[in-house]
């Protein structure tokens, strides 16, 4: 697949999410298998003035790409100026999120409000593709609601404005994270755009990436809430479309090791303070699936150190 001019090598892709995929859990991902990665939503209007947390989320490398920058907003001014700041930051593709069903930002007329006007969608779309040479892509739900499927009139707008490619979150605004996800919104997109169209929602295990694909005819799926803690899923997943042999699930000690590796890069780009608060939550996903799940998690908010944190996980993953 490509999108725009950007080769995407397998269509099995990580989905953006606020608060995990920052600079080291992408190249986790990456390292993991993942196609492409994204950066959580970040406010245009923050990142157009170059606010430093901001800059600080779209921290980037060469050795993930490709990548995607994504942000969100309604002014087509300032979404323009943050993605000449996404692009100069050295992102590959950049991202535009009208799917957010958070309240503080749906009720600016922001991220998934936006479902409820093509129009402003349309003018939006047409501002950024004019202000950056790399591909601009759009990341949508279903609607706003169960009774209001807009998707599939959303993208062929936003293609008609210079859209390189759709993601499309198999969920409306109201559903925000909860119930099932309707993939045949993903085979009625695809089926009226002509450019790539990804989609997402309920991927838990690697065999839900291969029946999503099948299903709906998508180009590729990006996996959200099934990759936390578990980056496997990329391989398991590129390995089953490729008609190779099941990749089993790791041991204790693997998830560990691969744990202590992410905890090693946290601390670095962080700091301790900024780290331990974060890793205190991403390493519950990863102890999940061990059977001392509880005494680790009560552990996780007692250590104060890096150290401490490599022998919680040394003892825990065994
Ligand atoms: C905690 C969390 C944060 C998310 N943050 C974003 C975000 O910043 N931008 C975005 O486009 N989608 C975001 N999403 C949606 C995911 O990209 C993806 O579409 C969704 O999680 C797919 O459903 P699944 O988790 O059931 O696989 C988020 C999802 C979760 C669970």
């Amino acid at each position: 697949m490509k999108i725009g001019t950007v080769r995407i090598a397998h269509p099995i892709t990580l989905a953006p999410m606020e608060e995990h995929t920052n600079y080291p859990f992408r190249l986790l991902a990456k390292q993991f298998g993942a196609s492409l990665v994204c950066t959580e939503r970040i406010d245009a209007a923050d990142v157009a003035r170059r606010d430093r947390r901001a800059l600080k989320l779209l921290h980037t490398q060469p050795q993930e790409a490709p990548r995607a920058g994504q942000i969100s907003g309604a002014d087509p001014a300032v979404c323009a100026e943050a993605a000449r700041v996404v692009e100069e930051k050295g992102f590959d593709i950049v991202d535009l999120n009208f799917e957010c069903p958070i309240k503080r930002l749906v009720n600016r007329g922001e991220g998934g409000a936006l479902l409820a006007d093509p129009t402003a969608v349309e003018r939006i779309v047409a501002a950024v593709a004019k202000a950056v040479s790399i591909p601009v892509t759009l990341k949508i739900r279903t609607g706003p609601d169960a009774t209001r499927e807009t998707a599939v009139l959303i993208a062929q707008r936003a293609e008609q404005a210079g859209a390189a490619a759709v993601d499309l979150h198999a969920r409306s605004v109201a559903q925000a994270y909860l119930g099932g996800p309707d993939w045949s919104a993903v085979a009625r997109v695809k089926q009226a755009v002509g450019i790539p169209v990804l989609g997402s929602g309920g991927i838990r295990v690697a065999a839900d990436a291969r029946k999503y694909l099948t299903e709906s005819g998508a180009d590729a799926v990006a996996v959200g809430r099934g990759c936390l803690g578990n980056p496997w899923i990329f391989r398991q997943a590129r390995a089953l479309l490729q008609g190779g042999a099941d990749i089993p699930d790791p041991t204790p000690a693997e998830r560990g090791r691969v744990l202590l590796g992410l905890i090693e890069a946290e601390f670095q780009f962080y700091g301790p303070a900024a780290a331990l608060r974060r890793l205190a939550r991403t390493s519950c996903y990863f102890a999940k699936m061990i059977p001392e799940f509880a005494a680790f998690r009560e552990g996780v908010h007692r250590v104060r150190d890096q150290a401490e944190f490599r022998r919680l996980v040394k003892e825990h993953f065994r």
